[in-house]
């Protein structure tokens, strides 16, 4: 058995604030949004702190480390149908970061979120809630976009239905991935596909670059609560 360490601490915080935002998300439109007295408000804010996490998730993917990097988990669609078409004979193939499916649909889902929390920036309820930049686009651009942002919501509870699906067949399979979602380390039986022994990966980035991606992630963020 080999026990790898996989996911860095901040790709285990960003993916589990971004399930606490996106659920507040849903529970205050989809709900009386109790207790909160404005849940449009909740909701808004809420959407705010995700749009910090998916702009540190976007930069992170280019210089986080080995597991969290795009080029690492973005594969060739001959390799996505590869995957596909073992996993379908019953094969189980080994991976240490996403594999070549999970990789594609890591991007759909952060694709999908940025639409979601970005579009809500331009909408109003027509009741009280202006969002910050709401102002910048004219009635019709405004409605055509909150019919996107209606639509769209849609699509992303379709997406984390498909996520939590290919969780349950993995484990199924044997495959414990939430444990390393949690503790950043993953047991195998045998050597994952993308992680060759004699090329060993870097799995740490420096202090200051980490700080800088995560200042960054933060001033619109600031600059939203406060607009
Ligand atoms: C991932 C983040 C988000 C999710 C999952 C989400 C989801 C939703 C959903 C499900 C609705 C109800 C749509 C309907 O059935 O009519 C909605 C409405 C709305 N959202 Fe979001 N939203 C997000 C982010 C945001 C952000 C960041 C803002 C504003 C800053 C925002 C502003 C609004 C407004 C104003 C409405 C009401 C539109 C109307 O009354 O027609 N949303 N959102
Ligand atoms: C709102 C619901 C959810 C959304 C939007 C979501 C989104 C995501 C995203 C974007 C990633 C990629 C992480 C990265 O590389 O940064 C991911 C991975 C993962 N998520 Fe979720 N997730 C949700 C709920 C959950 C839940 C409830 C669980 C556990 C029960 C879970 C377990 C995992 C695991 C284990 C991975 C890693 C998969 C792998 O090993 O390739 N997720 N999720």
């Amino acid at each position: 058995m080999t026990r790898l360490k996989v996911w860095d601490v901040p790709v285990r915080l960003f993916h589990w604030g971004l399930v606490g935002c996106v659920a507040l998300a849903f529970y205050t439109m989809k709900t009386d949004g109790a207790p909160f007295i404005f849940p449009i408000d909740i909701h808004a804010r809420g959407g705010y702190v995700l749009i910090g996490l998916l702009l540190f998730r976007w930069l992170w993917g280019l210089v986080g480390s080995h597991h969290a990097r795009f080029r690492s988990f973005l594969y060739s669609p001959a390799s996505m149908w590869g995957y596909a078409r073992r996993l379908a004979s019953g094969h189980l193939p080994l991976f240490a970061g996403h594999n070549p499916l999970g990789g594609l649909m890591v991007v759909v889902m952060l694709l999908s979120l940025t639409f979601q929390a970005v579009s809500g920036l331009f909408l109003t309820d027509d009741i009280f809630f202006n969002a910050p930049l709401h102002g910048l686009v004219d009635r019709s651009t405004a409605r055509t976009l909150a019919g996107l942002h209606q639509l769209n919501a849609n699509l992303l509870m379709g997406l984390i239905a498909a996520h939590l699906l290919a969780l349950v067949v993995h484990r199924l399979k044997g495959e414990r991935l939430v444990g390393a979602m949690i503790t950043g380390r993953k047991s195998f039986a045998g050597e994952p596909e993308d992680e060759p022994a004699k090329a060993p990966v870097q799995r740490r980035v420096s202090a200051w670059v980490a700080l800088g991606v995560i200042v960054l992630a933060a001033l619109p963020v600031l600059w939203l609560w406060n607009a």
